[in-house]
């Protein structure tokens, strides 16, 4: 049976556990909210519409979120899941399937859900995802019959002691037929142990009209994990880095230690590329083929060009680094840095806003930042651009060829033509000419016959 999809995700508990001013579903999973998780999963399952269940928090969720194309619909209190569901209702048309989802259980995979929604027919109006789990406990228990068939679902505080016993549990993500759904959920009430309105009632509102429910399971028990306190958040968390991190290896990156990297965004990667531990990548990474990044990196959107190393405690973001390239130990490069190829940035470099033409080397202690460097440059140790004035950035233009000596500051808006050399320790503040020697520097003095001060003998 072929019907448009709805889906509603259910956010508006207040995540108590969570002891924070953040509503429960803002906090995040790798880069991105739980909700969000929930939402981008939702969407790949091309609905028709997804409506977005609020209301701890107020307004946070919806503004935070407001980039997200979604119906949001308040949920003034919170009077039960069942009662969530039914403020989604006038959004949902009688002829759709309808898919409840959770807005704090964020990795439950798109094949787990189109085989949930794809057991509805004209049988089986509503079906379950459930679980077996060897500590129930906390969960809605699946009820069924000598026939195994599905009866109920009773909620934690209001089964009996057989019932408690029952390892078969209410994920709480279900789909069901929207016409149906209306008819249940107006006859929910909210007799029972915690005077709420359970959704899960109409499982049995189902059976008691003569209908079979069905049921599926997912592949892995994290699926179906939600987030309520700070220790599921961070093991959730572990587990999308790690299924993260298989994915890579899957393509044939070489992770040190799986266990050890972090992705928080899109990590793009082409062939042999070699990732050592504590690496974090954020936004959106793209790492050519035989790069090597090493311990304790973080990459925050950037390109690198094949068989780059980055090495260890190295910081970049938003920069474009060429093939062949060396980059640090503790290089910091900053944003519209772009590196062309086999360019070498030493230890305790601070690159910003830099062009930096092919085989040129800036190898220690230096700070290059609004500049325009050529080719075959060599920028030695402790060189500083003094792009700002106080009030306005300046640019720096060296040319191809230069060679500056150590110790220099040049003072911008300068220029260092190309082929000019820069003597150690020198202050430019005018253009150096081509091919030139320029150098400003104090003349060396030696006093001869000088004695050091020696220290006053104690007075006794
Ligand atoms: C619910 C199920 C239970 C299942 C469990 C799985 C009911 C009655 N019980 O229990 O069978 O085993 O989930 O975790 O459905 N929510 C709202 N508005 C409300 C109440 C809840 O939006 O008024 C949302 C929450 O934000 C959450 C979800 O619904 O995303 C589940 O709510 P929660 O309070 O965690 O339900 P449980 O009592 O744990
Ligand atoms: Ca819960």
């Amino acid at each position: 049976m072929k019907t448009d999809l709805s889906i509603i995700i259910l956010a508006a508990g207040k995540g108590t556990r969570m002891r924070s001013s953040l509503p429960k579903v803002l906090h995040p999973i790798g880069h991105q909210s739980l909700l969000e998780h929930v939402i981008e999963t939702a969407r790949a399952l091309n609905p028709k519409n997804i409506v977005v269940v609020y209301g701890h928090g107020g307004e946070l969720v919806p503004t935070t979120l407001e980039h997200l194309s979604v119906d949001w619909v308040e949920q003034k209190e919170q009077l039960g899941t069942g009662h969530a569901v039914e403020q989604a209702l006038p959004k949902i048309s009688h002829n759709d399937s309808v898919l409840v989802l959770y807005g704090d259980v964020p990795l439950t995979r798109l094949a787990t859900l189109n085989n949930l929604v794809s057991k509805l027919d004209s049988e089986h109006p509503l079906t379950l995802l459930t679980a077996n789990l060897s500590d129930p406990s906390g969960y809605g228990r699946i009820v069924r019959n000598d026939n195994a068939e599905i009866q109920c679902i009773v909620e934690q505080k209001d089964a009996n002691m057989e019932q408690l016993h029952i390892g078969e549990i209410n994920t709480g993500i279900l789909a069901c037929h929207g016409e149906s759904l209306t008819g249940w959920i107006d006859q929910l009430d909210n007799k029972n142990a915690q005077g709420e309105f359970y959704l899960t009632d109409i499982v049995a509102l189902c059976v008691e009209e003569g209908h079979q429910v069905a049921s599926a399971q997912a592949d892995h028990e994290w699926e179906i994990l939600g987030v309520n306190n700070k220790m599921q958040l961070a093991s959730l968390e572990r587990q999308y880095q790690q299924n993260i991190a298989l994915d890579l290896m899957t393509q044939g990156v070489t992770l040190r230690d799986p266990m050890r990297i972090d992705v928080r965004g899109k990590l793009e990667v082409d062939t042999d590329v070699v990732i050592d531990v504590n690496t974090i990548f954020e936004g959106d990474v793209k790492l050519a083929s035989g790069v090597q990044v090493q311990a304790n990196c973080i990459l925050k959107n950037v390109t690198v060009g094949a068989n780059t190393i980055v090495k260890a405690f190295t910081h970049m973001e938003n920069a474009i680094i060429g093939k062949d390239c060396s980059i640090g130990p503790y290089a910091r490069i900053r944003p519209e840095t772009v590196l062309l190829d086999d360019v070498h940035i030493g230890n305790f470099v601070e690159i910003k806003k830099a062009h930096i033409a092919d085989h040129s080397k800036i190898n220690h202690l230096s700070y290059v930042g609004d500049a325009n460097v050529g080719k075959n440059v060599n920028i030695g140790a402790g060189t500083i651009t003094c792009n700002y004035d106080g009030a306005n950035k300046h640019l720096t233009k060296i040319g191809d060829n230069v060679f500056v000596g150590s110790d220099s500051q040049l003072v911008a808006p300068v220029e260092i033509e190309a082929g000019a050399t820069i003597g150690a320790g020198s202050t430019i503040t005018k253009t150096a000419p081509a091919e030139q020697l320029t150098l400003s520097r104090s003349k060396q003095v030696s006093i001869a016959n000088w004695q050091r001060p020696v220290k006053k003998p104690k007075q006794s």
